[in-house]
């Protein structure tokens, strides 16, 4: 099954997509921490990529989609996955149809208010490790500062400040948003309340999923 997770900056798609694996095994396939990697890394992608994330545009479409690509092709995906921040734009929404995948595609849009993504970046903090999220308030580490699955320092992420999530959101609402029209289209896009809380949030999800895994249509029994 191939899950797609839509949604703004800070709507819950790592957070969402981490239930997911947790509840049915599906990997988290997010190309932002394809491209943090290549970052931290400091590989020639993650160079120019660098630029573009710190100004809150998109990365070019095919630096991306060859990230995507290497990242499908591992053992891991071959029964499912969720996609968390592809497709983005609708040149990238043709060129996953155009890869050809088997089984079925089930799309999440996360809707959240600005007010809220806002509020929940300021309080974010991640693992530059293993890239673990957490929220001050909603869901802090157990030791201050310190991820609880790798115990790594936690960071802000570098495009968490005030003006490049203004500036993610107007990249959001202009190029991602209208990509939900066309999933609905198509009949498979289901509009989840975001603003709800993290468990509310992943139970919508899984209220979806749970028959379809359950019917054979991908992935591990439900846990
Ligand atoms: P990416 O890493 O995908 O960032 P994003 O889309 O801006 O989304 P975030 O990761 O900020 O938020 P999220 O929705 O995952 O929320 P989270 O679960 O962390 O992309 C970064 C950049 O990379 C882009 O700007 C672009 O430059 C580039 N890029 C990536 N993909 C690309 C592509 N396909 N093409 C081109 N460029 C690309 O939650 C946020 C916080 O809220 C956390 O603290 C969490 O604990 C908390 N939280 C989550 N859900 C809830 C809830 N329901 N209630 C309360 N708190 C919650
Ligand atoms: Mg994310």
């Amino acid at each position: 099954m191939r899950i797609i997770l839509l949604g703004a900056p800070g709507s819950g798609k790592g957070t969402v997509a981490e239930g997911l694996r947790r509840a049915y095994g599906f990997p988290k396939v997010s190309t932002g921490d394809l491209l943090r990697e290549a970052v931290r890394e400091k590989t020639p992608l993650g160079l120019v990529a660098a630029s573009q994330m710190g100004k809150g545009g998109l990365v070019d479409d095919a630096t991306v989609l060859a990230l995507l690509r290497e990242r499908l092709s591992r053992a891991d995906c071959r029964d499912g996955y969720v996609l968390d921040g592809f497709p983005r734009n609708l040149s990238q929404a043709d060129s996953l149809d155009g890869l050809g995948l088997a089984g079925p595609e089930v799309v999440f849009d996360l809707r959240v208010s600005d007010e809220t993504v806002l509020e929940r970046l300021a309080r974010r903090r991640t693992c530059p490790g293993c890239e673990a999220i957490y929220h001050l308030l909603d869901k802090p580490p157990k030791r201050a500062g310190l991820c609880d699955v790798c115990g790594a320092a936690l960071v802000q992420r570098a495009d968490d400040t005030p003006e490049v999530i203004r500036e993610r959101l107007k990249t959001y609402h202009a190029k991602t948003e209208p990509l939900a029209a066309r999933y609905a289209a198509r009949g498979n896009l289901h509009l989840i309340d975001g603003d709800a809380a993290a468990p509310a949030v992943i139970a919508a999800v899984r209220a979806v999923l749970d028959p379809l895994v359950a019917a054979g249509t991908g992935g591990e029994a439900p846990r």
